[in-house]
Formats: C-alpha cells, structure tokens, sequence
C-alpha cells in the first residue's frame, strides 16, 4: 500500500468545466466546446513551452487559452472573459473530494497536489473548495519553470515527502499526465471520469476508477 496519496488537481480534484458551466448563459450556445477548447489549448500550450524550453506561467496560459477559443468558437460571446477567468479561481471540487481526503487522513496517509497550476490559482483553489485542512502539500511545477511530463517535476514529490517512487500512489484524470506519472515511477491511478478510451498503452495505469470514492481498496 501506498504511504503518500498525491493528486492532478485540474480534472482530477477541480471540475475545470464548472466555470464555463457556471456562465453558460453569458458565453452563448457555442459554451460547450468553449469549454473543451479552452481546456484543449492550455494542455497544448503546456506541451509545447515545456518543448521549447520558453516558460510562461499557467494562469497567463489559460488566458491565453481562453482568448484562442473565443476566436475559434462560434456563437460565443467575449463579454463574459472576465466572468470566467474569476470563476477559475473558484472551481467547484467533484462530490466525492473532501470525504475521499477524510478518509486518507484517517488512514494516516500523507496527501497532496501536484499541479501544473501556479501557486496563487492552486492556492485560491484549494480555500475554495475548502480542503486546504486535508492536504500536506500543494505542490506547483512553477518553481522548476516547466511543466509536466517531465519527469523533474514528478520528482517534486519524493523531494517534499522524502519518500522512493514505488510509496506513491497518483491520482489524474488526465490519462497523459498518468502515462509520464508511471515513466516516473509512481503506483498510478486513472480517474477516467468521461469514459475516454485508453492511450499510451505502453505506460499503462496500474488501477482504472470512474471517481476518487474507493482509493483505499484495491
Ligand atoms: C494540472 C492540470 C494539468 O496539472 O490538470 O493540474
């Protein structure tokens, strides 16, 4: 069993739609793929900075994103930017986070996050959703001025705990983050909340879950 339980926070902890959900209404019926291509281009941006070795932190990123996919998608409107840049700040945790944690603790599990977030959205995040009681550490790859894959920032991890790869049990929703946790070293755990099928097949998870309720069982 896993002695440090470390989470992905945005998709895995943060429902990263619940902004544009929130605002629905204000962006106008293009909303849903406003969402998905705003989600799409921050990942991408993170990729391909990390490549050309050019950091730009995460919160200009997803502005960044965010003003791609107003350009991009149709029937949206760009009034309601700041409305959802704020709502980002503020995004709802799934249902099942906060008993999940609870029972970490209780087991006497270290927990954290480990996120390409900046610090400040990571930390505003967190009061939020008011978990901030059931976590160790909130860990952002900004420090080191890249972003994950790459397996430094994994590191991060066994650098705060003191702990070897193989103690480590990781969360993430997103199925590229699991297959550079694994490259890493990590027991990993895919949160495969949308049903998407798998990828990188040659790095494989070691457990599937549809939520974070039973992480304790195996
Ligand atoms: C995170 C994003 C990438 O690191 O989901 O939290």
């Amino acid at each position: 069993m896993a002695t440090t339980f470390v989470f992905d926070a945005y998709g895995t902890l943060f429902d990263v739609h619940s902004a544009v959900r929130r605002h629905a209404e204000s962006v106008g019926d293009g909303h849903a793929a406003l969402s998905n291509v705003w989600r799409a281009k921050q990942l991408e941006y993170t990729w391909t900075r990390t490549s050309m070795d050019r950091y730009v932190d995460f919160w200009q990123l997803t502005q960044q994103a965010l003003d791609y996919a107003f350009s991009a998608v149709p029937n949206t409107n760009r009034d309601a930017r700041q409305r959802l840049l704020d709502a980002y700040w503020e995004l709802e945790a799934f249902d099942e986070v906060r008993a999940m944690l609870v029972g970490l603790k209780e087991a006497g599990k270290s927990t954290a996050i480990l996120s390409n977030g900046s610090p400040g959205m990571l930390d505003a995040a967190v009061v939020s959703a008011q978990i901030g009681d059931l976590l160790d550490a909130t860990l952002s790859v900004d420090a080191l001025g890249f972003f994950k894959t790459r397996p430094e920032t994994y590191q991060l991890v066994c650098d705060r705990f003191d702990v070897a790869p193989t103690e480590v049990s990781f969360q993430s929703s997103n199925r590229w983050d699991i297959a550079g946790a694994h490259a890493f070293g990590f027991r990993t755990v895919w949160c495969n909340r949308s049903g998407a099928p798998d990828e990188y097949l040659d790095l494989p998870p070691d457990r599937i879950v549809s939520d974070l309720t039973n992480l304790l069982e195996k």
